[in-house]
């Protein structure tokens, strides 16, 4: 059953569930089931294994945690943040989880009640005018979080602020103030390498996109429209040494529905683009490729006269809901990884010729993608990936794979278990690109309770080499990320 409190566990904060007793939205339950109490927890228990000594920063992970029933219908990724870190020095560990104080959570805290529609419900029902690259959402600022220029920041999906938090006391910040007036997507990107950070935001007006790069010191530097032939659906962006790579996909809102005030994604026949701009700056060059949609890149880099970009290609973006999954069925397949087939693919944009070759990289459905922390923008052997039980978005186990060799590993959790996005702490003065660990939070249903893991990034299949036991069984979420000691 779930651990007892630790000795140094004290709760710090708490919002108490305005959800139904009874709920039984599958996103709202199980390993969904939101959490209300802020600890802050020191001394946790090794409960299996050793820390390794070199393990010497923090491990974020953002993750939706609805505070207030939903008006209609609840996606999984409209819920309030919540960022949740475990701190490693010295072969000991500390856990942290605080939610991200949003002026929409504030707001609705203090009407008491739920002001703004999420993704799947009609936005004229939102009682305010709120964010959003479509407008009356919520900035829930829960999908994503990046350490940039000592602060965590965290992000929306569908656009909005930054909103910062201390990266090892979580202390809320309020907003990043560079933050343009069109706000930005979730995955800024981090150059570790210079600590720049990209970004991009779009919309449903003229010209649809922006790009944008923050130096190291938190100042904007560069913000550019991307015109684009109508509204898009963008996720993800990815970057090289000397360019950033924006996309144009035809999984995307339909113009003439967004008229009569339908926001509802369509397959349109379109090939893909990528848009390969200047990284401060200059002319956008596109490149065509097959269509698909792709929710998360895995890294890009400059090789001779070309761009190599690895992500994850959808054979079906748009999955038809099967009616046996009754009332759920459309959200069920919408964040379905399996119906989508997301598997590894690399695109090859030739800068000279200015065509896309493309190919399948391995046939496992995979996405959530980490690599090395040093290794965004450059040239990458190795990555590591989450896979996902069919019908369900969450994480059943992990998958490694050599980019060079074709050779790839394989971690599987028991039923029960799943995981949070594993991104990869270098071993600090390592040579080899794989030395170092995976992080994850793992929720375990049976036993109501949450471990952090930690893996040989080598040696996956091995299973965890130590397991930290958490003061309380965590939430499932999307995204998390690695922030090494120095960057702290
Ligand atoms: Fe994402």
């Amino acid at each position: 059953m779930g651990y007892a409190l630790p000795m140094h566990a004290r709760e710090v904060g708490r919002i108490p569930t305005g959800l139904p007793a009874g709920d039984d939205h599958p996103y709202r339950t199980g390993a969904w089931t939101p959490n209300e109490i802020e600890y802050d927890a020191d001394e946790l228990e090794v409960v299996e294994g050793t820390l390794p000594e070199g393990l010497d920063g923090v491990y974020l992970r953002n993750t939706e945690n609805p505070v207030l029933p939903s008006i209609g219908r609840y996606h999984p990724f409209d819920g309030d943040g919540m960022v949740h870190s475990i701190r490693f020095a010295n072969g000991r560990a500390s856990y942290r989880n605080r939610f991200v104080r949003t002026e929409g959570l504030a707001a609705e805290l203090e009407a008491k009640a739920p002001l703004w529609a999420g993704i799947i419900e009609s936005p004229a029902k939102s009682q305010r005018e709120g964010w959003g690259a479509r407008g009356r959402m919520k900035d829930a600022s829960s999908t994503d979080v990046v350490v940039h220029n000592g602060m965590a920041l965290t992000t929306f999906y569908q656009c909005g602020d930054a909103y910062q938090l201390t990266p090892q006391a979580l202390d809320n910040r309020g907003k990043a103030p560079w933050v343009p007036a069109t706000g930005i997507s979730a995955h800024p990107k981090l150059d570790p390498v210079t600590g720049e950070l990209m970004f991009f935001s779009y919309s449903t007006e003229a010209p649809y996109m922006h790009y944008g790069l923050v130096d190291p010191k938190g100042t904007l530097v560069h913000h550019q429209p991307i015109p684009l032939p109508g509204p898009r659906l963008p996720h993800d962006m990815a970057f090289t040494e000397h360019y950033a790579i924006l996309n144009d996909f035809p999984l995307a809102w339909d113009a003439d529905l967004i008229a009569k005030g339908v926001y509802r994604p369509k397959m349109h026949d379109l090939p893909s683009r990528f848009g390969v701009v200047p990284r401060r700056g200059g002319d956008i060059r596109w490149f065509e490729a097959a269509p698909t949609y792709v929710l998360h890149f895995i890294n890009a880099y400059e090789e001779g006269d070309a761009i190599i970009l690895d992500g994850y290609f959808q054979s079906d973006p748009m999955p038809r809901p099967d009616p046996a999954d009754g009332p759920y069925a459309g959200l069920k397949k919408m964040v379905d990884l399996h119906a989508m087939m997301a598997r590894p693919h690399r695109w090859r944009l030739d800068l000279r010729t200015g065509k896309c070759t493309e190919e399948r990289l391995f046939e496992d459905i995979s996405e959530f993608p980490s690599l090395n922390y040093h290794k965004p923008g450059r040239k990458h052997r190795y990555a590591w990936s989450m896979t996902a039980p069919e019908g369900w978005f969450l994480f059943d186990g992990l998958v490694r794979y050599d980019m060079e060799t074709g050779a790839r590993q394989r971690f599987q959790y028991e039923e029960g278990v799943y995981a949070s996005e594993a991104p990869m702490a270098p071993r600090p003065g390592a040579s080899q690109e794989d030395d170092g660990w995976l992080v994850t939070f793992t929720t375990d249903i049976e036993r109501d309770r949450s471990e952090c893991h930690v893996f040989d990034a080598r040696h996956i299949d091995a299973g965890p080499i130590a397991k930290v036991a958490l003061p309380q069984r965590i939430s499932s979420g999307t995204h998390a990320c690695w922030a090494p000691a120095g960057t702290l």
